[in-house]
């Protein structure tokens, strides 16, 4: 290919990809597969690699990341970004629109006012960007800051993909648009759940989590947050338009994502209807709002109102009251994680709040109880906000008992009385008896026997209990020991449960290395970060050996990671474990007879597993599919290429697989498929 040949096809790629971008995350509406997306991808990034002076700041290979910041540089901002004044109530509203209608010379005449046309928006709660574009290309991302001056996160802007890189039709040559940067919900619970799965503590809310992650350094780490942006603000020194709501309409045709909520309100009590409805209706929404946010809609209304110092005087944030009540703290039991994490949780009288009855809520960590003064007996006032878990957020102190006394935080752990810690910068107390203390041994042993570990689904919560208090079983390599007539007098314990149960821990010795590197838990090593270690290190031993600078060569290994593998293995009691475990025969190496057998046979197909299968486990196909070049997905879509279904396929799937026309391929054709 030469230079002339390299940058027209630069060109075409580009184009398309933006497009299939747009399509996917702005309309909700691809036309390709995942997989052909990643191939053209791949091609134009081969292209730019063999012809470095053809990538542009706008190529859609930005998207993916790979550069680091190391300390964003502080921007002036063009337009101060201002901040909002506050609004609780159906008085506060009727006391703004007097105030926009004195300030506008209109007076009240009754009956025949003319009313104010305003647009009321939801309030996303993220962080707000203000993006810079000049000929149409993306030229700075700036946070707000202090509101004078912001951080320019350009880097980590452009992964974001509904964010247009390059414009499409009529859009002044110089302007800045403003909105939030969010992370939608399904994104934060899935991130949450792969935290907890390794023992990373949470992410707080999405709010936290999008914001924490336009400051991370590594943009490549910031493209897999999955953060969004709503725009909902032009601004510029020539902007053609009389009105906000055109403009913001405009916005979307030049390729921005504006919210489809937005609307045109003629008059306040329009906006008390709107509000009402977003109150009841915001927790049906992908992403969290705390308000709705009224703006006079006519441009020559807002310059004649004008600002304060703070924040216009044509627009308000009117913000979601937050369902509260206030009930009694019966008493505060102290709850140990699988990685030994301490969690206090206040035990309420139970109470109604929300739609549920909540009688538990996470008081956090000794700070917090601290800095509260929970103490037992008080009342105290209950939230439920963004969090699933309801908050304790204080305490009715006209309530307070005069014997009452100050919590005293514990200092031994609950369940095995070693003496807890705190690391230096953590919130939580631990506590570091991780060989025997129960809920940790326990914990370990469940996370070992999950899905997408050993998948020993004959060895459920229960039994794993049940055999650890029988002292059976003190951790994992135990299990490996069992005999059926051990089992046999356990309470609940038929031939045929014990049978199985020593099947499957058999039939867990042909698992692969990957998953059982993410199965011994390490702490921080999720199922990708395995995956991507025992790609590169092809064995156990070879790992074990490795110092915190080998390690940091490998593909998703950071300083915590490298860290925490480093301490997993300098342990006796882990490596005597690990020596147990391979003497049994698990896989602690690649199994080159399984790459070797791998095909391509699947290759640009997204398949969906259903249902319950009898000649290997869903985990099992769930690799053959990868294994054969496949790609797995959870939810059927147009870009489903089949649905491999067993037996009870579940209703919901049939019906949407038969609705778009997918095929469905039972075991033994699948199977066939890949022979
Ligand atoms: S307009 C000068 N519209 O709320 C007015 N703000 O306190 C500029 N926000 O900092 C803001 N959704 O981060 C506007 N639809 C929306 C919004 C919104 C969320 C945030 C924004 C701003 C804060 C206002």
């Amino acid at each position: 290919m030469n230079f002339t040949e390299a940058q027209q096809k630069v060109q075409q790629l580009s184009q398309e990809l933006e497009q299939h971008n747009y399509n996917y995350y702005v309309l909700d509406n691809p036309t390709i597969s995942d997989y052909e997306f990643d191939k053209l991808l791949e091609q134009l990034i081969a292209i730019e690699q063999q012809f470095p002076e053809l990538v542009t700041p706008t190529s859609p290979s930005q998207r993916v990341g790979g550069q680091v910041t190391k300390t964003f540089q502080s921007v002036k901002h063009h337009f101060p970004m201002l901040s909002l004044s506050n609004s609780y109530s159906q008085e506060d509203m009727y006391d703004f629109d007097r105030r926009v209608r004195e300030g506008l010379g209109i007076t009240n005449t009754g009956l025949f006012d003319e009313a104010i046309e305003y647009v009321c928006e939801l309030k996303f709660d993220g962080l707000s960007i203000s993006l810079i574009y000049k000929e149409g290309q993306l030229s700075q991302a700036i946070t707000r800051g202090d509101g004078v001056q912001g951080d320019d996160v350009t880097t980590n802007a452009k992964t974001i993909k509904s964010l247009p890189l390059k414009l499409k039709g009529n859009y002044p040559t110089h302007f800045e648009i403003r909105g939030e940067i969010f992370m939608p919900r399904p994104v934060f619970d899935a991130i949450n759940k792969e935290r907890e799965e390794i023992g990373d503590v949470p992410m707080a809310n999405p709010r936290n989590a999008a914001s924490g992650s336009m400051k991370m350094q590594d943009s490549t780490q910031v493209a897999k947050r999955k953060l969004d942006c709503f725009l909902y603000n032009v601004l510029g020194e020539n902007i053609p338009f009389t009105s906000h709501f055109e403009s913001v309409q405009a916005a979307e045709t030049w390729g921005f994502k504006i919210s489809k909520e937005a609307k045109v309100c003629h008059g306040i009590d329009e906006v008390i209807n709107f509000i009402n409805y977003w109150d009841k209706k915001r927790f049906d929404l992908p992403y969290d709002t705390d308000g709705v946010v009224i703006k006079v809609n006519n441009y020559l209304q807002q310059k004649n109102l004008g600002f304060t110092a703070k924040s216009p005087r044509w627009a308000i944030a009117y913000k979601f009251k937050a369902e509260q009540v206030s009930t009694e703290l019966q008493s505060i039991s102290y709850q140990v994680g699988r990685t030994g994490a301490i969690t206090p949780v206040a035990n309420l009288k139970p109470v109604a709040l929300g739609g549920t009855t909540v009688k538990r809520a996470s008081l956090h960590n000794a700070d917090i109880i601290e800095k509260l003064d929970v103490r037992v007996g008080d009342f105290v006032f209950v939230e439920k906000g963004g969090e699933i878990i309801p908050k304790i957020i204080g305490v009715d102190m006209s309530k307070r008992q005069a014997h009452s006394q100050p919590t005293l935080y514990i200092t031994q752990c609950p369940e095995c009385h070693t003496e807890l810690k705190r690391n230096e910068g953590e919130a939580n107390h631990f506590c570091p008896n991780e060989a025997s203390c129960p809920p940790q041994v326990i914990g370990k042993m469940e996370h070992f026997v999950s899905r997408k570990a050993m998948n020993i689904d004959s060895l459920g919560g229960e039994t794993i209990v049940q055999l650890y208090q029988a002292g059976l079983v003190k951790d994992i390599a135990d299990l490996y020991d069992l005999k059926k007539e051990q089992l046999l007098p356990l309470e609940r314990m038929a031939e045929k449960s014990a049978n199985n149960l020593i099947e499957g821990i058999e039939k867990s010795k042909l698992v692969p290395f990957e998953r059982v590197l993410y199965a011994i838990g390490i702490r921080h090593v999720g199922e990708t970060t395995a995956k991507k270690i025992t790609k590169k290190v092809k064995n156990l031993e070879r790992l074990m050996r490795m110092n915190k600078e080998e390690l940091l060569t490998i593909d998703e290994v950071g300083e915590i990671i490298a860290d925490s593998i480093i301490s997993y293995f300098s342990q006796t009691d882990n490596q005597q474990i690990i020596q147990r475990l391979k003497n049994t025969g698990l896989q602690f190496e690649i199994n080159e007879v399984q790459m070797q057998n791998g095909s391509d046979k699947l290759k640009d197909k997204t398949i969906v597993i259903s249902g319950v299968f009898t000649k290997h486990s869903r985990e099992q196909y769930k690799d053959l599919i990868e294994l054969h070049g496949g790609k797995n997905s959870s939810s059927i879509s147009k870009k489903t290429s089949f649905v491999l279904a067993g037996d009870n396929m579940g209703p919901e799937k049939l019906k949407k697989a038969e609705s778009l026309g997918v095929k469905i391929v039972n075991e033994d054709e699948f199977l066939q498929m890949i022979n």
